[in-house]
């Protein structure tokens, strides 16, 4: 009872500043402690760890416990990996996320470029012209409006596009998607979600109606899922991982790196690095949460403790992002800082390669750089022409 008191006290700080929140509880006792009903892991090497192994996984996302049946039982970021106790599922629909569904978005983008130009052009106007609460909405608006379209093939509706908005916001416990499954809210607020599921019925027939699903068979590489339960899987990745964490990856870029900083618009690496810098100071997904099978040894609120088995772990990229021992000057943006590339964990990966790999990299990974990029070089080049 009191340590759910304290779960909820710390949710509700953590919510209103992560980053400080993190970071005044690291400054007080160490890399790792506990807080958020998790021990939260800051230390680089040790989220590293964490990272890298088969992980076993339930229906945690950030700080949240979340109510597995708000949400579809075919996400692979709730799923475990075979290797610690999960079945090959996890692996199968990773894997068709990375190799079949994102592709062909980043296919489409391709062969519809004044389309999806446009979607930037509309947005960056909004973004530089608005004031910080427009730009803010304006940002998630152009990601979900590029998301949806190059993944389902059709562009949204002013209204789908209102309804999608409103659940993509985690301020509403009654209509957002991710907070009205959230412990041990959804007991109290359950019966009044219908804003949320009025929506998300609209969203999911919008999917099952795209062209994305006009030809969809089940078979061995979607994990056999029929087409309620393939749509229901994929508003989830659209909801929860895309435009979160792509809105924020954009925020970042938009706001965080500074004009004087030289980027070589003309060079995809040179933008790309810069991409990864902006990411890398202030982390766009946070927190990767995951059940230990075994006991391990951790340094947890300065000492040396066994923590056993079943415990849970959030591993935080937000801190180890900016852990002094690997990235030098942590605070200070610096695109050509000399091991970015190798040491950068922000897609759930240690290193960023072209190819990628590891089977709980971000599967989307490919599809925000791009957009962020595009992102990046066309505020910059309207910027030099105000
Ligand atoms: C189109 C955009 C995106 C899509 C479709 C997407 C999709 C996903 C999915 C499906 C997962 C679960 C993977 C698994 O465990 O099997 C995931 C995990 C993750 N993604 Fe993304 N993502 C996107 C953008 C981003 C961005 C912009 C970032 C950060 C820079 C990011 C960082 C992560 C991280 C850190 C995880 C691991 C989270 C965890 O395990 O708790 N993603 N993503």
């Amino acid at each position: 009872m009191i340590l759910g008191l304290f779960y909820i006290l710390d949710l509700f700080v953590y919510s209103s500043n992560p980053n400080k929140f993190l970071q005044k509880r690291q400054a007080i006792f160490g890399q790792n402690f506990a807080a958020l009903g998790r021990i939260i892991v800051g230390d680089y090497n040790d989220v590293k760890e964490c990272i890298q192994p088969p992980q076993k996984r339930s229906n945690y996302l950030g700080p949240a416990s979340l109510m597995p049946r708000k949400f579809s039982k075919y996400f692979s970021l709730f799923l475990s990996d075979q290797g610690a106790g999960g079945s090959a599922l996890h692996e199968t629909l990773h894997n068709h996320l990375w190799a079949d569904i994102v592709p062909s978005a980043v296919a489409l983008i391709d062969s519809k470029e004044t389309e999806f130009s446009q979607y930037l052009e509309d947005g960056v106007m909004i973004i530089q012209n608005g004031n910080e609460k427009k730009a803010m909405e304006e940002i998630f608006k152009i990601t979900i409006r590029y998301m949806f379209h190059s993944f389902f093939g059709a562009p949204l509706t002013e209204k789908l596009l209102r309804d999608v908005f409103v659940l993509s916001q985690t301020n509403g416990l009654f209509s957002s998607f991710i907070a009205g499954g959230i412990k041990p809210f959804v007991y109290f607020t359950y019966c009044f979600q219908f804003s949320r599921s009025s929506k998300v019925e609209r969203v999911i027939e919008f999917i099952l109606e795209s062209p994305l699903l006009a030809d969809y068979v089940p078979g061995e590489a979607n994990g056999n899922q029929n087409s309620e339960d393939y749509a229901a899987m994929l508003l989830d990745v659209v909801i929860i991982a895309a435009i979160g964490g792509t809105a924020n990856l954009v925020l970042q870029v938009i706001n965080a790196i500074p004009d004087d900083s030289e980027i070589d618009l003309n060079d995809d690496k040179d933008v790309m690095m810069a991409v990864l810098e902006a990411a890398r100071r202030n982390s766009p997904v946070n927190i990767v949460n995951l059940v230990i099978s075994e006991e391990r040894n951790l340094v947890v609120n300065g000492k040396e403790r066994i923590i056993p088995a079943n415990s849970l772990l959030g591993a935080c990229i937000g801190l180890a992002s900016l852990d002094g021992s690997v990235f030098a000057a942590p605070d200070v943006y610096n695109h050509k800082r000399e091991n970015l590339l190798k040491a950068v964990i922000n897609f759930n990966h240690l290193g960023y390669s072209p190819e990628g790999a590891g089977t709980r990299q971000c599967p989307g990974r490919n599809i925000s750089m791009k957009f962020a990029s595009d992102v990046l070089k066309l505020s910059r080049t309207k910027k030099a022409t105000l």
